[in-house]
């Protein structure tokens, strides 16, 4: 569209001379053929593709700085994945400062990996550089100009169809850069802002991520800081969006965390799912309702988490005892105990952890649903995950009874040898030593083990679930 603005990102940093040294070289307003050259700039690609989520439009041109001596670097293949990503038609591979045989081969470098990109055109051109800074065509070079290249760019046009209605999601596919130093593990919930509106979404799986020298998907269980990977959502509410291709705007996605609302990662929407639209949720006319007044009770998850000896079994073993001996209908889970059967697949790294409590969440709310008190002991060392499970069930449904025992007293009492294991490196990611236990900031009941017996304690709770109306 000859006339029309171009919009250009210029993506890289030139710490030496900032951003102004390619000014000459930009068509002057008023000149003959001239079009206006709009031009925004990152040195930062996760900074980068947040942008892009946030601003909703498309590029026409991507600018992508290579220093001359130092050649294509990793950030430079991840600004260019993420603007082909976003739909961005034309980069322009602009070299500073290199000689012919350098130019050349950053060139042949950059064609090897253009297969792995979306441009519809990719222009190298070599710049030179003076003393003071200031860019400037090279004597060797006859192609055609950046000037030249740039009153040409065609405009990104959305490629929505004007009638096309977005889709409503409850499970989306996108590829998402991942942007904190938090690794981004399945089964971990987020929120997941899109165009205005918030969900809560949660990973179901993690395909690949590209791997930044070569731009192939290699696969992966969990993306870290930087990495661009392919992941699968499943969303609280369905949310109407179209794929980022057709339309930034409703195709772009945030992720915050869910307790700290910081922004963990952006993501480009690649597929949009209506997963369950074949599995319907069949209603059964005895509901959980019905079930737990035949057992003349209110059902409820009671989640204890601690350390490990903080005493959590000990604690739940004597609950379930005195509600059972009341003539209440119990399920107890244990960590030590489901590890050996449901969850045997599983160990101690964060990814395995998020994936246990991911399950366990939901196996205590299919025995809520069967109108039991469930009693689950798990270390669950980070809040995301209690949050997760206390959100699987009904409001007043669960109880966090954190089991408070200081470090220095579990570690005295290590009833399993397991302290002194992992102090002697026996056993790596060991809770409280070298993997970190989340307090909850704001649990139903806390018990203080050295406050009192477990007998004592474990009669608070009973004395709570009485008070709570969840037992007569
Ligand atoms: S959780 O962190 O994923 O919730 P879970 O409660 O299932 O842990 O399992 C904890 C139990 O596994 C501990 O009580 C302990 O007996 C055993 N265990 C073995 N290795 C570890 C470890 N590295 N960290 C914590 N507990 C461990």
């Amino acid at each position: 569209m000859p006339g029309s603005v171009v919009r250009v990102m210029v993506c890289g940093s030139d710490d030496d001379h900032g951003s102004s040294w390619f000014g000459p070289l930009l068509p002057t307003p008023g000149e003959a053929g001239s079009r206006p050259i709009s031009t925004a700039e990152t040195d930062d690609s996760q900074r980068f593709a947040e942008r892009l989520i946030t601003e909703a439009f498309t590029y026409d041109v991507v600018l992508l700085l290579v220093d001359g001596r130092t050649g294509i670097q990793p950030e430079t293949r991840r600004f260019a994945a993420i603007a082909s990503l976003a739909g961005i038609p034309q980069a322009i591979v602009a070299v500073l400062g290199a000689d012919q045989a350098a130019f050349e081969s950053i060139v042949r470098e950059f064609s090897a990996l253009a297969p792995k990109l979306a441009f519809q055109r990719i222009t190298p051109i070599p710049l030179g550089l003076s003393e003071d800074g200031v860019a400037g065509e090279v004597a060797w070079y006859a192609g055609p100009s950046l000037r030249e290249v740039l009153l040409a760019a065609d405009n990104a046009r959305p490629r929505l169809e004007k009638t096309a209605e977005p889709a409503a999601a409850d499970g989306i596919d996108a590829r998402v850069v991942w942007t904190h130093e938090t690794p981004l593990f399945r089964g971990r919930a987020y929120l997941l802002i899109l165009g205005g509106r918030t969900v809560t979404a949660t990973v179901i799986d993690i395909a690949t991520r590209l791997d930044p020298e070569t731009l192939d998907d290699v696969s992966v269980r969990e993306l870290a800081q930087g990495d661009i990977g392919q992941v699968s959502l499943s969303l609280t509410h369905p949310l109407e969006c179209h794929t980022y291709a057709e339309n930034p705007e409703h195709g772009g996605v945030l992720l915050v965390d869910r307790l700290t609302r910081e922004a963990v990662g952006a993501g480009f929407v690649t597929a949009i799912r209506a997963r369950n639209a074949d599995i319907v949720w069949h209603r059964l006319d005895v509901d959980k309702a019905a079930r737990s007044l035949l057992k003349d009770q209110k059902p409820a998850v009671l989640w204890f988490t601690g350390l490990s000896g903080a005493g959590k079994s000990t604690i739940a073993n004597l609950v379930e005892k005195r509600l059972h001996a009341l003539g209440h209908h119990t399920m107890i889970l244990d960590g030590d105990n489901v590890r050996h059967g449901l969850n045997r697949d599983l160990g101690f790294s964060e990814a395995d952890r998020v994936e246990n409590i991911r399950r366990i969440a939901e196996v205590s709310r299919l025995f809520v649903e069967a109108g039991l008190i469930v009693l689950v002991s798990f270390i669950s060392p980070y809040r995301a995950e209690r949050m997760l499970a206390r959100d699987r069930v009904g409001e007043g449904e669960f109880l966090e009874i954190f089991v408070d025992t200081p470090i220095g007293e579990c570690r005295r009492r290590d009833p399993k040898g397991l302290y002194e294991k992992a102090d002697s490196g026996l056993i790596r990611n060991f809770t409280g030593v070298d993997a970190p236990y989340e307090e909850p900031d704001d649990p139903e009941i806390q018990l203080r083990t050295l406050e009192g017996s477990a007998e004592a304690l474990a009669d608070e709770v009973v004395a709570a679930l009485r008070a709570r109306g969840n037992i007569a």
